[in-house]
């Protein structure tokens, strides 16, 4: 852990034990509580917009906040014409700009579908990756697609159509972050990870080694049976969210779509920077029970978070647990955030150092009263009971 644990050579003697006691303290304290709750988005109420769905959230170099959904112009489906919006927050989350439109797909029968956001820190842009005609009604063929911002998210590029590198075939980020190696294997790496449809379904992921010029496909975790029609407990992977450990392998948690084994998060690892997710490296975590849906999650100094609806039949209960033990096992007092319909999370943190940034994560997720889809709600959470 980065946080308080580091001994120095000096003052290893007199302070070994009480520092290692410090250590543990730490992360026992963790007590996570709703800091702050406000609603980003309210469907139907935005001109423009039927639906807000498939949040995503991301730092930026500068220590700002972006806030993106799709804004589903004429109905709450999946299909169908879209924005993306965005909001941004410069003072860590309590104030937040006016929704602008990243990206617009005119009025396309198949439109566009969220996707990642994926920061480089190196060179400081965030590139944010989508798919159009992913479902591939009324279109073909589905195109990876990716805009990118190099002030903070103030303005962004005209879309670039990474098919063209990649090849041809249906993939979706996500929904959630990418990620960019901080430690090796591959640091400074881009790992995108999402699922496809077209060649028969699957976890993903696409990786960049030149912040985002040029993509390549990488690790492959397939369902089974492959590219044939699925039946109920078929093994087929879906939308995922992929996480750095400490020691630099990437932890990939995933939608469970068939309920595979069981109704819980299926999570595989790679350790070799994404280019491979070997079933040697595959689990069910039967805590996190599910009702097969885009989960968040993230590491923070050491510390393992997962948010999604905690029940294995329906989206509700939307509720936040953490792993002291790098997700071998989970604390037993999970923080409940909302008890009533909650569907998508995703999850961020600010990582300058600063007492201030380590203590909070901030979660973004769909939140209603009826269905869950109804708006979309920040969450800024104290990790440290208030103190
Ligand atoms: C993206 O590139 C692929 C491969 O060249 C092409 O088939 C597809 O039509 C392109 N998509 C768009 C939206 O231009
Ligand atoms: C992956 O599997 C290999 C072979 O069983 C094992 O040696 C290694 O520790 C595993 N790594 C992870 C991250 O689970
Ligand atoms: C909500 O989640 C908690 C933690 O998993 C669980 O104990 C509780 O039974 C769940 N409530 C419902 C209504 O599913
Ligand atoms: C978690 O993994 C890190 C390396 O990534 C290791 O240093 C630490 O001891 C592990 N913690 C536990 C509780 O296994």
């Amino acid at each position: 852990m980065e946080t308080g644990c580091r001994l120095d050579a000096s003052s290893f003697l007199v302070l070994a034990a009480l520092s290692l006691s410090a250590c543990v303290t730490v992360s026992a304290q963790i007590k996570p509580l709703v800091y702050e709750e406000q609603l980003l988005w309210v469907s139907g109420a935005q001109a423009e917009v039927n639906t807000y769905r498939i949040p995503l959230i991301t730092f930026t170099p500068k220590g700002s906040l972006l806030a993106f959904a799709e804004g589903r112009k004429l109905s709450s489906g999946d299909v169908g014409a879209k924005f993306i919006a965005m909001r941004r927050s410069t003072d860590k989350g309590s104030t937040w700009s006016p929704t602008s439109f990243v990206v617009d797909d005119g009025l396309k029968p198949d439109g566009l579908n969220l996707g990642s956001v994926v920061v480089d820190e190196e060179v400081g842009s965030v590139i944010l990756i989508y798919s159009i005609c992913f479902h591939l009604y009324h279109c073909s063929p589905s195109s990876t697609m990716m805009v990118e911002s190099r002030d903070d998210g103030l303005s962004w590029s005209p879309p670039r159509n990474l098919s063209v590198q990649l090849g041809v075939k249906a993939f979706v980020g996500g929904p959630g972050f990418g990620i960019q190696k901080r430690y090796p294997p591959a640091k400074g790496r881009l790992v995108v990870c999402g699922h496809g449809t077209i060649e028969g379904d699957g976890v993903f992921c696409i990786l960049s080694d030149n912040h985002g010029k040029t993509w390549y496909n990488g690790a492959a975790l397939k369902s089974i049976p492959y590219n044939q029609q699925k039946k109920a407990q078929d093994f087929n992977p879906d939308e995922c969210q992929p996480i750095e450990m400490l020691d630099g392998t990437i932890v990939i948690n995933v939608r469970n779509q068939n309920n595979y084994h069981c109704r819980c998060r299926i999570v595989v690892s790679s350790k070799d920077g994404g280019l491979t997710l070997p079933v040697d490296n595959l689990t069910f975590d039967s805590s996190l029970v599910d009702p097969v849906v885009a989960a968040g999650a993230l590491q923070k100094d050491g510390v393992l978070y997962f948010t999604n609806p905690s029940s294995d039949q329906k989206r509700v209960n939307l509720t936040l647990r953490w792993s002291l033990t790098n997700g071998t096992s989970w604390v037993d007092n999970p923080l409940q955030i909302w008890p009533g319909p909650s569907g998508y999370s995703s999850m961020t943190s600010l990582d300058s150092g600063t007492a201030e940034d380590r203590k909070h994560i901030f979660i973004i997720y769909e939140k209603g009263e009826k269905d869950y889809y109804e708006t979309v709600s920040f969450v800024k959470i104290h990790l440290y009971g208030g103190k």
